[in-house]
């Protein structure tokens, strides 16, 4: 299964989720890969995965389909390795930047799709995490993409995003993938002793948007995870963080 963490909104958790939900994929057996496409490369910093000179990044891979190869390097070669077992990640890297104008010149929206296609036996599941942008790169994505899980963090603007993201998902469904589904709207930075927020996802579930079932509360120990460059399911495994994101992969995993 292929999923995206997308919202055109900063700061909401994709990074976040994309890493833990992925450690804890990873630490349930399943083989696992990041796709970081975001030049802040929060995800390859949060497992430490930065890539040296010599290493390759998700931008080579790219730039691979714009200039020409007499060996043409297949999408696992660029996999890395991480500190969590059956954890994978293709690195971010800031170039993306620079190739992102000629890529679309030149049409090719649909590389990353093919990428992951010849990777399908590799892993079981591919989690990629995306800007705050509808760029490129992010529409690369949700059309590579089996699900998009749209992270929030519970403020009114979040939910004045919502409704051009789901127009925009639903062109890009009928347009270039037909298999695109909105997995679900994950609810994080949630404060358990402030009505705001109880009151946005109440209106949100009432407007017929697919809220999972399961909150991530706001906690500091989020900020020290990334701080220790560790995920929580290693980190901090049986904090109440950890649980709740134990509990969302199982909503995923089982369905919800
Ligand atoms: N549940 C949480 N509790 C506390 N802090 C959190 C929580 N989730 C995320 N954060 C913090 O909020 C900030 C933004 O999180 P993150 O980088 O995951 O969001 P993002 O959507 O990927 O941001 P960007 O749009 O810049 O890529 C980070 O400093 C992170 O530590
Ligand atoms: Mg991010």
């Amino acid at each position: 299964m292929i999923r995206v963490l997308f919202n055109k909104k900063g700061g909401v958790g994709k990074s976040s989720l994309t890493v833990n939900l992925a450690a804890i994929s990873a630490s349930k057996g399943f083989r696992t890969l990041i796709i970081d496409l975001d030049t802040q490369c929060n995800s390859t910093a949060y497992l430490d995965a930065l890539a040296t000179p010599e290493e390759s990044t998700i931008a080579d891979l790219f730039e691979q389909t714009i200039t020409f190869h007499l060996h043409r390097r297949a999408a696992i070669e660029y996999c890395k390795t991480t500190q969590v077992d059956n954890l994978f990640i293709i690195p971010g890297a800031q170039r993306l930047n620079e190739l992102e104008s000629e890529l679309h010149s030149r049409h090719k929206i649909y590389k990353l799709r093919e990428a992951l296609e010849s990777m399908s036996k590799d892993f079981d599941h591919i989690y990629i995490d995306t800007a705050p942008a509808l760029n490129f790169y992010s529409l690369s994505a949700l059309i590579a993409s089996d699900r998009c899980l749209i992270p929030i963090d519970c403020d009114d603007f979040a939910r004045q995003g919502l409704y051009s993201l789901q127009q925009k998902i639903a062109e890009i469904k009928e347009d270039h993938n037909p298999k695109l589904e909105i997995e679900g709207i994950i609810a994080n930075q949630f404060m358990t002793n402030a009505n705001l927020p109880k009151q946005i996802i109440n209106e949100l579930i009432a407007e017929g948007y697919p809220v999972l079932n399961e909150y991530i509360s706001q906690s500091v120990k989020m900020r020290e995870s990334h701080q220790a460059k560790k995920p929580l399911i290693t980190f901090a495994p049986k904090h109440k963080l950890s649980l709740s994101l134990l509990a969302i992969f199982d909503l995923l995993e089982n369905g919800n």
